[in-house]
């Protein structure tokens, strides 16, 4: 068997990541994300797991560096990379959504739409034939409408309690999300029986 690498996207989804390998019967250390090591090698697993930033994922697994990565769709649709999504895994849900204040002026030439995800911006609202300035943020999006940055913000909403906390709303939700395995397509090949053999594990468990 070839020694596989994963990449895994660290943060809210690596938690649950860690969880369905042990379910799996792949021992991933248990403590692992307590630590500040970012590479860990098992032996017995024939494993190498480098947890990386959740954009990195996709580039790491395109360039062959990692043959799997676990990472949400929001970053694979953000990134667009040429690689296989071959499983759902079913956590880390959420959804795109476009929100803002409840009272947003409805005559406004054209809007100003801040977001961690400006390529799924772009493309979406291009889909739609809406023009749009795009003001990229790396955080705390829903700061933008408060502060008369933005009228509107593309992000991530799980819960809702950031939306609600801030006084903001949902104008439109745009698509569910959730976890993702993908795979290096050179890998798909050279490796096929080791990947297939964790796909099949994982997806026993979801
Ligand atoms: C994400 C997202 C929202 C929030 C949504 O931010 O950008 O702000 O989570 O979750 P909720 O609906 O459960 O409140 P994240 O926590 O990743 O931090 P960030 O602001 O630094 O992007």
């Amino acid at each position: 068997m070839d020694k596989i690498c994963i990449a895994m996207a660290k943060g809210r989804l690596a938690k649950e990541a860690v969880k369905l390998f042990r379910s799996a019967d792949i021992n991933l250390f248990e403590d692992m994300l307590k630590s500040r090591k970012l590479i860990f090698h098992l032996p017995d697993e024939n494993l190498e797991i480098i947890l990386v930033k959740p954009a990195d994922v996709p580039i790491y697994v395109e360039y062959g560096t990692a043959d799997l990565g676990i990472v949400g769709k929001d970053t694979l649709l953000e990134e667009n990379r040429d690689l296989y999504e071959v499983l759902d895994l079913k956590f880390g849900r959420c959804r795109f959504s476009l929100a803002g204040l409840p009272n947003r002026k409805k005559t406004l030439l054209q809007r100003k739409v801040a977001t961690k995800y400006p390529n799924f911006t772009r493309r979406f609202f291009r889909s739609k034939g809406e023009p749009v300035e795009i003001i990229k943020l790396n955080g705390s999006i829903e700061l933008a409408p408060l502060t008369g940055l933005a009228d509107t913000i593309l992000d991530i909403v799980q819960t809702g309690r950031t939306l609600k906390e801030n006084g903001l709303i949902v104008y439109e939700d745009i698509r569910k999300l959730s976890a993702r395995l993908v795979v290096n397509k050179v890998s798909m090949k050279t490796s096929q029986k080791s990947i297939t053999r964790i796909i099949e594990a994982l997806e026993d468990q979801i």
